[in-house]
């Protein structure tokens, strides 16, 4: 490329900075993974307030001007710097809470314990997302005292819970993260080796459904077999939000266009653990099923436990479910769509409610234009390859709210996470390469955004 807005002597040098700085990346990394940030209600919520401190304090010594805001939820870091006169602007976005650690016996070493392993380091929000927040302080520390653009960074205290005081948060303080790009670091690239910018995310909602179906619970002896057990009815009527091939059996939903990539069903099987002689579920093709169509899954039951299992047949059971919806798809229609299947489908007449307790949009970005180049060229610069366009099937409900808010904003959704990151389940963890090169790239990006407009 003649007309490039970099030398590629300019590229290297910035490379080699960055090399140079990972060293201590790596180890304020490893001190943010030591706080348990679970922003989860039942964990210490003290834990969330010292993380965004630990961030504020990182942000301070690169010179920002930096402020911890709560709006009645959990903390947020919101920082800023300015740039050249005239210089374009770019918000840099990511979360310091992170998911609960499940069961510690799941893990191969303590899940706040950083660990280096193969190449990996291992602990709860490694790469989901105390890497991305890190990889933003990579890129800063890479311009320190010659910042080619202006920054604001905006790290979320609660995104693993669906954020709730987020547009409280936007109400008040939103103005200061408007820019002309916006880098989310909380998604993923396509394998080790080929980065990706993602292009569509789905949306969610999360749902209970209660059903009921006696007055008290009665002796199973005296009852069985002519009055039903609300456990049975919920099970029945769990069993109809799919087809027989697996496909989520709700009429009306919308499906989208998944990026065209080869995925086939052995890397399916190898990255999910799933079961040798289980089939996967679901048609059309497999990238379609994870990105841009819908998927319910139960991922809760309030039911007698075993153990206190005796022989009566229960009066009311309830269930979580957790929905996935295509990028594009309206989340309260979603939920109604969902809402009247169970209704319904009532087994019995059984009294079935359904209740929505969390929603979030997902997000199709309009993925050109000059800001995507330099993006795109940011990416080969790191990697020595063309990144691809990809989807995830998970959601960032800030995205959504960011660009309604700011409509003209470029927003690059990037990140850490690989293949084998197991984000939110044991033994999550970070390819250090990789993270090297997703921190080469936003630097770079920072540059070649300064640079575009001055040249
Ligand atoms: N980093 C994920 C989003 C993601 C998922 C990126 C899969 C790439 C692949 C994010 O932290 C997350 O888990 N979001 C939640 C949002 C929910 C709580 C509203 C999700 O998708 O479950
Ligand atoms: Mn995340």
């Amino acid at each position: 490329m003649t007309d490039d807005v970099l030398t590629p002597d300019q590229i290297q040098s910035l490379r080699d900075r960055v090399a140079d700085l990972m060293p201590q990346v790596r180890a304020d990394l490893e001190s943010l993974i030591r706080i348990p940030s679970v922003s989860a209600a039942s964990f210490d919520q003290s834990q969330v307030a010292r993380s965004a401190d630990a961030v504020a304090g990182l942000l301070r010594a690169e010179g920002l001007d930096v402020e911890v805001v709560v709006e009645g939820g959990r903390p947020a870091v919101i920082g800023h710097v300015e740039g050249p006169d005239g210089a374009p602007t770019v918000t840099l976005y990511a979360h310091h809470d992170v998911q609960p650690p499940g069961d510690d016996a799941d893990w191969d070493s303590a899940p706040f314990e950083p660990t280096e392993r193969e190449g990996r380091l291992y602990g709860r929000g490694a790469a989901d997302d105390k890497a991305g927040v890190m990889a933003h302080l990579a890129a800063l520390r890479a311009h320190r005292g010659t910042l080619p653009v202006g920054v604001t960074v905006f790290v979320e205290g609660e995104e693993e819970s669906g954020s709730p005081s987020l547009p409280a948060i936007l109400e008040k303080h939103g103005d200061r993260l408007a820019a002309d790009a916006i880098v989310i670091a909380d998604s993923g690239n396509w394998a080790i080796g080929t980065p990706a910018l993602t292009t569509t995310l789905r949306g969610g909602i999360r749902a209970v459904v209660r059903v009921e179906t006696l007055d008290h619970s009665v002796h199973s002896g005296m009852f069985g077999g002519a009055v039903p057990d609300a456990v049975t009815a919920l099970v029945k009527l769990l069993a109809t939000l799919h087809d027989d091939d697996g496909n989520v059996a709700v009429r009306g939903l919308d499906e989208g266009l998944a990026a065209e990539l080869d995925y086939d069903e052995a890397r399916l099987r190898a990255e999910s653990g799933l079961l040798d002689g289980v089939e996967p579920i679901g048609t059309g093709s497999i990238l379609s099923r994870l990105w841009t169509k819908p998927s319910i899954t139960t991922i809760g039951i309030d039911a007698t436990s075993m153990e206190k299992a005796s022989n009566t047949l229960a009066a009311r059971a309830a269930a979580k479910l957790s929905m996935r919806i295509a990028p594009a798809q309206d989340p309260k229609k979603a939920f109604e769509l969902l809402r009247a299947h169970l209704e319904e489908r009532a087994p019995w007449g059984a009294r079935v409610t359904v209740e929505l307790t969390e929603e979030g949009s997902g997000f199709a970005a309009d993925a050109d234009g000059p800001i995507y180049d330099q993006a795109r060229a940011s990416f080969r610069d790191a990697w020595g390859v063309d990144p691809v366009d990809m989807g995830v099937g998970g959601s960032i409900p800030f995205i959504s709210d960011f660009a309604a808010r700011f409509p003209d904003a470029a927003i690059i959704v990037t990140g850490v996470e690989d293949p084998d990151t197991r984000a939110h389940g044991a033994n999550e963890s970070l390819h250090l390469e990789e993270f090297a090169r997703v921190c080469e790239a936003e630097a770079i990006f920072l540059a070649r955004l300064g640079a575009q407009h001055r040249g």
